[in-house]
């Protein structure tokens, strides 16, 4: 069973994802936030993201998010053109800023949209797609009715979240649905949600033991061993967790000191990082780490977790 680690917009940038790959591993392939494209161009922090110098060493799969072929077609070509012959298609995202232009998880809605946008990319033989969708916009038919349209069309796997766009985060993954999904579909199916523990990749795995991979995010963020340590089956202690987490810090610090400008954009990415490890950390120096607007100040309270 493959294990992914899930996109993440403002988390699991390049730097992230190479130092997770270098000292913790246990991950099949990453998957970037998605790339759009907004009318001209697209931005440069995502070209950046999946330059082939940026990603040399890990597997890393480019995601992309579109409306429909209009804005597909400049996003594959960038794909392809930078060198991958793998793309993963965004039909899940819930934020209201992508859902309002019709991508994402609204683009659940409009079946027709979809099989447009596989048509364009059955077209591109040298470029293999794999899928991550939601249950649905507004309800579970709109999922099934995807799942059905994309039984016609070739692809590497599909990955389900199952959650209702309009559910936003609210609730829990819905594993029954899952479930229902899983069955009606002809494709190699991966689990995304909720799995925080190590337990809960027991129960998926039990509950299905035919399914392709695991994706997934929040959990790995919090815990970047999770994956290693069930592969391993060897559970870390908090100490080691935090020593873990403490070489991925330098590292990813080390690298936004150089490429980021000013200490308020090295602060707000390093607070992304101590964002979900808060149970891993002291109370009062997280609050420390995540209030300080002052880059020494942020450099003592790190030293303070040593
Ligand atoms: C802050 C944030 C950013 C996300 N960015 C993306 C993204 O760029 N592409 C994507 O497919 N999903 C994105 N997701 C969804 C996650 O990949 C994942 O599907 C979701 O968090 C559920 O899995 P988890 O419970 O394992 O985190 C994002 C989620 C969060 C919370």
């Amino acid at each position: 069973m493959k294990f992914f680690f899930a996109p993440l917009q403002g988390y699991t940038d390049h730097s992230y994802r190479k130092v997770h790959n270098d000292i913790v591993g246990g991950i099949d392939a990453y998957f970037t936030p998605f790339l759009r494209y907004d009318g001209e161009t697209l931005r440069n922090k995502d070209l950046k993201d999946i330059a082939f110098e940026n990603n040399e060493g890990v597997n890393t799969v480019p995601q992309v998010i579109a409306a429909d072929t209009n804005e597909l077609i400049p996003l594959l070509d960038t794909v392809q053109n930078a060198g991958y012959s793998r793309v993963d298609i965004n039909i899940g995202c819930p934020f209201p800023l992508q859902t309002a232009k019709g991508r994402g998880a609204a683009a659940l809605a409009h079946p027709d949209r979809i099989e447009r946008m596989m048509n364009e990319l059955q077209k591109r033989d040298t470029l293999k797609t794999s899928v991550k969708m939601r249950a649905g916009f507004e309800n579970a038919s709109e999922g099934l009715r995807v799942i059905e349209l994309l039984n016609k069309f070739e692809l590497e796997f599909i990955t389900i979240h199952p959650r209702l766009g309009k559910q936003q985060y609210k609730g829990l993954a819905d594993r029954k649905l899952f479930k229902t999904m899983k069955e009606l579909s002809h494709h190699r199916i991966v689990y995304n949600g909720d799995i925080t523990e190590l337990e809960h990749i027991d129960e998926i795995t039990d509950q299905f033991p035919d399914l392709y991979g695991i994706m997934i995010g929040r959990g790995l963020l919090a815990r970047p061993t999770l994956a290693i340590e069930w592969k391993e089956g060897k559970v870390l202690s908090d100490a080691e967790r935090l020593k873990t987490s403490l070489e991925m810090h330098s590292r990813i610090f080390d690298r936004a000191c150089r490429t980021l400008q000013g200490d308020q954009q090295v602060l707000s990415r390093m607070q992304a990082f101590w964002e979900y490890q808060k149970p891993l950390v002291d109370k009062r120096i997280y609050k420390r780490l995540m209030k300080t607007t002052s880059l020494r100040n942020y450099e003592e309270a790190v030293r303070n977790l040593y």
